[in-house]
């Protein structure tokens, strides 16, 4: 990665080549939403395939679920949701600026205060001079109050309040309110995983940097039910697990490290949680994961709530116990941001900068592109059939306009591990030019062998 990359750049980056738009843009856009484009959609796409691949596919232990978005309300009592799902908020009255107080104390005094209650924040706030409003300076602020990120709406014509129904703000729940049915119609046996991808819902107050954090994203998530007992060992196995995932698609180690949240901090469900930070250099170290020991809480709390017996008989043992969870919850957007910044690099090349994205191939939108040396017959006839041949399987790109200088640039941009050149001397020799992203070093290999030389590049 180079020194030079910051937010700016990267969000040009991403409409210049078509990864990521502000959503509504020729309405002037809306704050905080974000649509993926042709080249954004593989790449979000190809990490979606991979964690699938690698947590549901590869594995015995873990089926897969789709659940809807929109639950029966009590799934948000049972879960602590409608309670508990506060963010703290701070109006400074001058501005009319609304602010998450935790996060306004801690940028202009440096205190750690998440946790601490709207009546300790409002105190802080009340005689610490250092803290002011960002946009106006001003120190008019209206006491914190807690607000509540899960975005409502309402079933069916009539907007009364029997017909309030919530956004989910987690895919995690949908998992817990099918661990029965999964059990009934699956093989599966503790320990075993349900595992869920979809998209999220919350009313975050102060949602930023691009597409770290906004009020709709996806998440992926795993819940993995194991014995009392086998949960500490679990969890350590969960960590290793995503961990190594994010190292074998190329994820930068030195950007990476581990954060123990503090025992005094955690979650209300949380016996024990770790994120697996990244180091954005617009940002510092931030959240891309959280494994989570959710211990019995959440079973136990759908249980009581819809009196359903969310008990698990272990016909080994012969013993009836409710399940601990170990859960690892991430998000494609927020990785899909890690990704890019960690391969974008800027690179003198012959008196020339060239960008290039050194994604690993899987991640790759464009896995290769064919670039034939003319628009004339018959090379072309031959590039377009080797093209046919290799979209099946995988996003390849055919350009044959321009210089092939540039036609390599174009490519190192949108990170595309290799492009195949056909030229004159394929009509002779029935070989072509295979040029590799990171090293621009060039091989002559016969057309024949292409397919299967790239697979197993891309795949191997
Ligand atoms: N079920 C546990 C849970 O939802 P979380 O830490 O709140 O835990 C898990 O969310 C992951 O979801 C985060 O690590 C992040 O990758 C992603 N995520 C959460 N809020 C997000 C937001 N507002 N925008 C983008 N991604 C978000």
């Amino acid at each position: 990665m180079t020194e030079t990359v910051t937010m700016d750049k990267i969000v040009a980056f991403c409409k210049r080549r078509g990864f990521v738009y502000q959503s509504s843009e020729i309405y002037g856009g809306i704050r905080s939403s974000y649509d993926y484009g042709p080249l954004g959609i593989e790449m979000k796409r190809n990490i979606k395939e991979e964690w699938w691949r690698r947590t549901v596919h590869m594995r015995d232990d873990v089926v897969g679920l789709d659940a809807a978005i929109i639950m029966h309300p009590k799934v948000w009592e049972a879960s602590g949701h409608l309670s508990g799902f506060n963010d703290m908020l701070v109006e400074s009255r001058s501005s009319k600026r609304r602010y998450r107080a935790d996060h306004l104390i801690e940028d202009a005094t440096g205190m750690e205060v998440e946790g601490l209650s709207p009546e300790k924040l409002t105190e802080i706030i009340d005689h610490d001079d250092r803290i002011k409003d960002p946009v106006d300076g001003g120190r008019d602020f209206a006491p914190v109050r807690p607000f509540n990120l899960m975005f409502e709406t309402y079933t069916g014509p009539v907007k009364a309040p029997e017909n309030v129904v919530y956004l989910r703000p987690e895919t995690a729940q949908g998992m817990f309110v099918n661990f029965k049915n999964v059990l009934q119609t699956s093989r599966v046996k503790v320990p075993f995983g349900i595992a869920q991808m979809g998209k999220s819902f919350r009313n975050e107050i102060t949602p930023g940097n691009f597409i770290f954090r906004t009020r709709e994203f996806e998440q992926m998530e795993l819940e993995f039910f194991v014995e009392p007992g086998t949960d500490e060992e679990w969890f350590e196995y969960w960590l290793g697990e995503r961990w190594n995932w994010y190292t074998s698609l190329g994820l930068n180690r030195e950007n990476l490290r581990r954060y123990e949240h503090p025992q005094d901090k955690l979650s209300h469900y949380s016996k024990r949680t770790v994120d697996i930070e990244y180091y954005f250099p617009f940002r510092g170290w931030s959240e891309l994961e959280g494994i989570a020991n959710r211990t019995d809480y959440d079973l136990k709390q759908h249980a009581a709530f819809s009196g359903e017996n969310l008990t698990y008989f272990d016909q080994a043992t012969g013993q009836s116990y409710v399940p601990y969870v170990i859960e690892p919850a991430g998000g494609p957007d927020r990785m899909m941001l890690a990704f890019l910044v960690d391969a974008y690099n800027e690179e003198e090349v012959r008196g020339e900068t060239r960008t290039v994205l050194k994604l690993h191939p899987r991640l790759a939108p464009i896995k290769a592109a064919v670039l034939p040396l003319t628009k004339k017959e018959p090379v072309a006839s031959v590039a377009r059939d080797l093209y046919g041949e290799l979209k099946g399987d995988y996003r390849v790109f055919y350009d044959d306009s321009g210089a092939i200088g540039r036609r390599y640039r174009r490519q190192d941009e949108a990170g595309t591990p290799f492009c195949v050149t056909v030229d004159f001397d394929t009509l002779e020799d029935k070989q072509v030019t295979v040029r590799d992203r990171d090293t621009m070093e060039q091989e002559r290999i016969p057309i024949d062998a292409v397919r299967e030389r790239l697979r197993a590049r891309i795949y191997g």
